[in-house]
């Protein structure tokens, strides 16, 4: 392991004693309730971590969280780091390989995306089952081969199948609405896409588009955790009737389906998959 990670881990190692997180949570823009749902043992400002990058977005919040969820142990990314505010992928993964050496076993990623497929309204909830990454200029992968697992890690189901059967058969036990599945498209932003580019990712096979996750998802592979993701439909992105996007208009779709993420997610962090 390299220094900064060897830091790290010994820093929330120093102050979070025996406690052990099983499952590694990652809240994207808007959704960061879920931590309200955390017995919390400790809390951690990503700048006093060695090696985290400060979040820059000013509705993201940047800690992070030591607890349980349903008595389970958990740590929790409240605030997550993007492409588009200058980093690079190895600082913006750099969270992963800390929760990996902490012990988790399985991630859980949500973000706020654009809705491509016709059939989504703003809102509703994508289980994430696959993903396009190649859209993103860089890739946390590349470079000295010294994470562990392969060096051409498997990507034929980034996205643990029971986890995601899990997240449906919840979905419809909680009769929780508009709970889509598809593919997510990541792109660098900050700018949002245009109405061809809205076209294309369609067209190439998307359903949902964000700047986020796929990053930190192809580390937690290299490292072989299982790894659920969801996205929470902001905005619909169909070209021919297209609005301008608003980030308030933004926030406010990814709050009204918070709740409903929420549950999902304290839900499969019970059944302990
Ligand atoms: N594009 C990219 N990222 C997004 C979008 C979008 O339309 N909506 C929310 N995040």
């Amino acid at each position: 392991m390299e220094t900064q990670l060897i830091k790290a881990v010994e820093f929330l190692k120093s102050q979070t004693g025996d406690f052990l997180p099983q499952t590694g949570i990652i809240l994207g823009t808007g959704l960061s309730k879920l931590a309200d749902e955390i017995e919390v043992l400790h809390v951690f400002p990503y700048q006093q971590i060695p090696g985290f990058v400060e979040a820059t977005v000013e509705f993201h919040q940047s800690r992070l969280i030591f607890g349980y969820i349903a008595s389970r142990p958990v740590v929790c990314m409240q605030g997550r780091f993007h492409y588009y505010e200058g980093y690079n992928m190895a600082q913006i993964s750099f969270p992963v390989r800390v929760m990996h050496a902490l012990g988790i076993q399985t991630m859980l990623v949500s973000n706020a995306a654009g809705g491509l497929n016709p059939a989504f309204s703003e809102s509703s909830l994508m289980i994430i089952n696959d993903h396009i990454s190649q859209f993103l200029p860089d890739n946390p992968l590349r470079g000295k081969h010294n994470f562990g697992g392969d060096r051409f890690p498997d990507m034929s189901e980034p996205y643990d199948q029971e986890l995601i059967a899990a997240a449906i058969s919840i979905a419809n036990e909680l009769q929780i609405e508009g709970v889509h599945q598809g593919v997510y498209v990541s792109v660098t932003g900050p700018q949002l896409e245009t109405k061809a580019e809205y076209r294309m990712l369609r067209m190439l096979g998307a359903d949902a588009v964000g700047m986020s996750t796929i990053p930190e998802v192809m580390m937690a592979r290299q490292l072989n955790l299982k790894v659920f993701g969801m996205s929470v439909i902001t905005d619909m992105c169909i070209p021919e009737t297209l609005k301008k996007a608003e980030l308030s208009k933004i926030l406010a779709a990814a709050a009204i389906a918070e709740p409903k993420m929420t549950l999902i997610f304290k839900e499969l962090i019970k059944r302990n998959l």
